[in-house]
């Protein structure tokens, strides 16, 4: 990378004068910076903020997360999504309670033990907490790299991915000799603050720009252009019939399996169709074992979680008399009750749909 030491000092200056203030900036308790930067991945700032003064409320230290059962996390996470990190959070904190009495480990190699940490957590923390010279790679990191050296190649290969912690390194050390107070620190967030407010995907603001005169692709007058999108787009629809079913007041939920995508969330009881034609009255008769009742088509739930463009075609049946024996293994409990417990996105707007219903109807 040309320039290295500039862009440092650059990117040091503008930070000082541009960080956002936000609430785990005003900490180095490694703790805390280590939830914020778990819950950052995969989630904006604004989204952020809410659950992570939420979190530290409730669970202010390693022994209160380790001591906290998985239904509170997971109720603290309810809504972020990839539930797989509140669970690693709370796994890692009861490994620091054991292997040191809950001194949170101040190395890279450290907390490259614990579960859930990789290069990039390990990285921001002991940056960011320790201002250690560890550099960190995240999307926004990516994108104004790549657009700095107008990298051609496509960022996901491991060869060019090789190629942006190589050049995060060289600055996060450039940045650790100038001297200047939370060096490494600070030059780790501006690159992901300026990639978050300034070298956005779309439109990038240059003329707001630190680094304008030394980014290639900004010479080059296409900066939009970079980094280079990956040639075959990856998106997968898929289609789940998902099934309210109703006894008197009870409704019929299920806990997800432990080692499953959101584990230990709840759901009403679904099943993974090819095709969104799927015979509703099957899947009740597969799931609850009852035959001849005809759900009734209530409504669709989409979202997106990694590549998959996901439908939820939600059909709602009322049992009368007997309440059958939930092949499902399911539950039966009332509204009130599923508002309590956590319950993935796509489920958790199915349960508030069944609120307003009810209002509307009282
Ligand atoms: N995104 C993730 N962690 C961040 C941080 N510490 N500063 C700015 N953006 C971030």
């Amino acid at each position: 990378m040309m320039n290295v030491d500039a862009i440092a000092n650059l990117l040091l200056d503008w930070y000082a004068a541009n960080a956002r203030d936000l609430p785990w900036r005003r900490t180095r308790d490694p703790y805390a910076i280590w939830v914020s930067e778990v819950m950052l991945q995969q989630t904006q700032v604004a989204t952020v903020i809410p659950y992570w003064e939420r979190w530290m409320g409730r669970l202010p230290d390693v022994k209160s997360l380790a001591e906290a059962s998985e239904q509170v996390i997971l109720k603290l996470w309810e809504g972020l999504g990839y539930y797989r990190r509140a669970r690693n959070l709370r796994l890692a904190a009861r490994q620091i309670m054991q292997r040191s009495g809950g001194v949170f480990p101040s190395d890279l190699g450290g907390m490259l033990e614990l579960p859930g940490v990789g290069r990039y957590t390990a990285g921001a923390v002991c940056s960011v907490a320790f201002d250690e010279p560890e550099p960190i790679v995240d999307g926004n990191v990516v994108r104004v790299l790549s657009r700095i050296e107008a990298v051609a190649g496509d960022p996901a290969e491991p060869s060019v991915n090789r190629q942006m912690w190589g050049w995060a390194r060289q600055l996060v050390e450039a940045a650790s000799v100038t001297g200047r107070a939370k060096a490494c620190s600070h030059l780790n967030q501006a690159l992901m603050e300026l990639g978050a407010t300034v070298c956005t995907p779309r439109e990038p603001e240059c003329t707001r720009c630190p680094l304008a005169l030394e980014c290639r692709a900004y010479r080059a007058g296409n900066p939009a252009g970079y980094p280079k999108a990956r040639s075959t787009p990856r998106v997968t629809p898929r289609h789940f019939v998902v099934i309210v079913a109703e006894h008197e007041d009870l409704l019929c939920i299920r806990r997800r399996p432990d080692n499953a995508v959101n584990g230990g969330l709840w759901e009403f009881p679904n099943i993974e169709v090819n095709s969104p034609e799927a015979d509703p009255s099957a899947i009740v008769r597969r799931l609850f074992g009852v035959r001849r009742v005809k759900p009734e088509p209530w409504c669709r739930v989409r979202h997106s979680i990694t590549r998959y463009r996901i439908t939820q075609h939600v059909h709602r049946v009322a049992f009368l008399g007997v309440r059958p024996a939930t092949r499902a293994a399911g539950e039966w409990r009332t509204l009130e009750e599923l508002r309590s417990l956590a319950f993935s996105a796509a489920h958790r707007r199915i349960v508030d749909r069944l609120g307003e219903a009810n209002e509307s109807a009282d």
